[in-house]
């Protein structure tokens, strides 16, 4: 199939540049939160602490990126997408910037709660001020319970997500991974 006619459509280097941080920040947020499970306390400790920072930054960037995205154009999804492509496209990235939202929120929250309205320290740089949320046992168990739930269900999104890219991109071979890859024409 010629793939020529979508490839006009592609999104702008902020949407692109964004996009691809945030990703690559999340997925080493997994695997720091998953490392750091088999390490001593100490380590794990200043894993977590670098976890915290991480997702922090998560959030404050997925902020710059909802606004980015309501001041900029999203490219119309490639048209060549069956109805219910199209529909699923849209539920799963609806639900992801979603999650990019709720994981960090729920773990600034957890965080608050378990730490009694301790800081996050921000890399050692400056401090984000803990939410003002109790710290009761069911107020850490709601946010703790809050962010596994959210951030299993961005697992599976994940999966979906990158399952459907690649399906396009070597099956179906449309533009929809070449518009999200800056040197991909
Ligand atoms: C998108 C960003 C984030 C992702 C993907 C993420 C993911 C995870 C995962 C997979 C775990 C381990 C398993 C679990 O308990 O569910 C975890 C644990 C944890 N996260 Fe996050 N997290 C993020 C942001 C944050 C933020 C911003 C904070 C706090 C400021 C935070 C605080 C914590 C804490 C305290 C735990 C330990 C919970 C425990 O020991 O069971 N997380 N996170
Ligand atoms: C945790 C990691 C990721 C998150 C949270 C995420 C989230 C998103 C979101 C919310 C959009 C919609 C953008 C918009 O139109 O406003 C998007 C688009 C896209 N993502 Fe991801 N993404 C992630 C990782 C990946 C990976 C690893 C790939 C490739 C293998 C990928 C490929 C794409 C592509 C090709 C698009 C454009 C889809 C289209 O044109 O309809 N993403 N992503």
């Amino acid at each position: 199939m010629d793939t020529a006619p979508n490839s006009a459509a592609r999104y702008s280097r902020g949407a692109i540049a964004l996009h691809w941080i945030i990703a690559l920040l999340i997925v080493l947020n997994f695997v720091v939160a998953w490392l750091s499970e088999d390490m001593p306390k100490e380590d794990a400790a200043i894993m977590m602490g670098n976890h915290k920072a991480i997702g922090i930054t998560i959030l404050a960037l997925t902020a710059v990126r909802i606004i980015w995205k309501l001041t900029h154009k999203t490219p119309p999804l490639v048209e060549t997408l069956k109805a219910w492509e199209a529909a699923l496209a849209k539920v799963t990235h609806g639900l992801m910037y979603l999650l990019m939202l709720a994981i960090p929120l729920a773990g600034w929250g957890l965080s608050s709660a378990w730490g009694k309205g301790k800081p996050v320290s921000m890399f050692g740089l400056f401090d984000v001020p803990a939410l003002p949320v109790g710290s009761d046992k069911p107020t850490v168990g709601m946010f703790h319970e809050l962010h596994e739930i959210t951030a299993t269900l961005m697992l599976v999104l994940f999966a979906l997500h990158v399952g459907a890219a690649l399906k396009h991109h070597l099956v179906d071979k449309d533009s929809t991974l070449r518009r999200m890859v800056p040197w991909m024409k």
